[in-house]
């Protein structure tokens, strides 16, 4: 049989099922051989306990310079053919443990929740502006971009005044309508931002992250060039999925009304709705690549030294195995054994804030828009490009 080639295109009638395929080869080949854009050949693993077993695997490695390591998409193709590294989300121990060490504790659990009353603040200001503007109104724009990129402004240290440009340079920087030029503009302007006030922070130490990552870089502990791309990898991976997923997530939420309505009913639901939203989204599509550097075996099948591998954690978060009935979004369901943020020594440092965030978003969304509706427009449905989203979500309401 010829090879598939992936991305596979996502159905489309429902912006939030993945591809059709995985379910066939969930069922009669989990470990699929498919071709990626740039014609070289990658495993595709379909389920759940294949794909956890393959990201706990030492083996199966993040290294962006592993033999046969596989890129999906064209903006990390066009990263890696500029020589640019993306920082330790593609680097294995103990390279990726010492710098993953420093910016762990500025992610837990009580670092988020402490954040919660300005995130509370953030996202009713940003409704404020919501309803006090025209209709439609676009949420992409209103809250689902600002809102991520503001908080991990606040965890960098970024000061206030320079939010709103660093916004901007944020948006054209993930949003795929930019041409090249500006993608490569709002880069350069993000990084001579962050790297001036990596020199400010040095002088002026505060209490947050770039300060404590220009202290360790003053020490000696790592280069600067670790704390810029240590900077922009928190930047991008903590803005581009958090903002699809509350775009995504309030687009579910109006697609499944009686879901709403639970919700609103009882925002003590937030916690079990935002795990199930993340399961049943899994927006981050294949953030996790790896490559085998020794032979791996995986669901009866060995993956060769070499040879790339793509665990699909949406294929995963649908396995009928694992989740009874999983293509229904069901907010009373065990959903945080899902693989929405990965598994194993990568498992995403961002959660408990990206948790805080979404929890915080979609009951204030409902809450303070009752009537809230998808409006008529093109929402510009991503495909392909590594993420699950919409370009727009124009909104109306009575
Ligand atoms: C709903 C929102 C989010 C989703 C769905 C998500 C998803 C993921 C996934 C799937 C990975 C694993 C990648 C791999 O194994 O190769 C990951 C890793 C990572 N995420 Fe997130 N993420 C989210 C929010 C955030 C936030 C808010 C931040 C930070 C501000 C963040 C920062 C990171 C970093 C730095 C890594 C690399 C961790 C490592 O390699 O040890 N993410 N994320």
């Amino acid at each position: 049989m010829a090879d598939l080639a992936f991305p596979m295109p996502r159905p489309a009638g429902c912006p939030f099922d993945p591809p059709a395929e995985f379910a066939r080869l969930r069922e009669q080949e989990p470990v699929a051989r498919a071709v990626l854009p740039d014609g070289s050949p990658v495993w595709l693993l379909t389920r759940y306990h294949d794909v956890r077993a393959a990201l706990r695997d030492p083996a199966a490695s993040a290294d962006l310079r592993a033999p046969g390591f596989p890129i999906v998409t064209a903006a990390e193709r066009a990263l890696v053919d500029h020589g640019v590294h993306p920082g330790f989300i593609r680097t294995d121990p103990p390279e990726h443990s010492r710098m993953r060490a420093l910016v762990a504790a500025d992610f837990g659990v009580r670092r988020a929740e402490a954040l919660r009353p300005a995130i509370e603040r953030l996202v009713d200001s940003c409704l404020d502006r919501v309803l006090a503007g025209p209709r439609p109104a676009d949420l992409v724009a209103e809250l689902a971009m600002p809102v991520p990129s503001t908080v991990i402004c606040w965890v960098l240290g970024v000061p206030v005044d320079d939010i709103g440009s660093f916004n901007a340079w944020t948006r054209a920087l993930v949003d795929a309508g930019s041409t090249p030029e500006q993608t490569q503009e709002a880069n350069g302007a993000i990084t001579a931002y962050l790297d001036r006030l990596i020199t400010t922070k040095l002088d002026e130490p505060g209490d947050d992250l770039l300060s404590r990552l220009a202290e360790e870089h003053r020490r000696g502990g790592i280069g600067r060039e670790d704390v810029l791309a240590t900077a922009v990898l928190l930047l991008v991976a903590g803005h581009e999925t958090t903002a699809n997923m509350i775009s995504m997530g309030a687009l579910a939420l109006l697609h499944h009304p009686e879901r709403a309505a639970e919700l609103r009913a009882d925002p003590g639901l937030a916690p079990r709705a935002v795990e199930e939203l993340l399961r049943y989204l899994s927006v981050s599509e294949f953030a996790t690549t790896r490559a085998a550097v020794r032979d791996v075996e995986v669901g009866g099948r060995t993956i060769r030294a070499g040879e790339g591998l793509l665990p699909l954690t949406q294929a995963a978060n649908r396995d009928p195995a694992v989740f009874a009935d999983p293509d229904a979004l069901d907010f009373h369901r065990r959903s945080k054994r899902h693989v929405a943020f990965g598994f194993g020594v990568h498992q995403c440092v961002g959660q408990s804030l990206a948790r805080v965030e979404l929890q915080v978003v979609y009951p204030a969304l409902l809450r303070r828009i009752p009537t809230l509706r998808v409006a008529d427009g093109e929402l510009g449905l991503k495909q392909g490009e590594g993420i699950v989203g919409v370009r727009r979500l124009p909104v109306t309401w009575d």
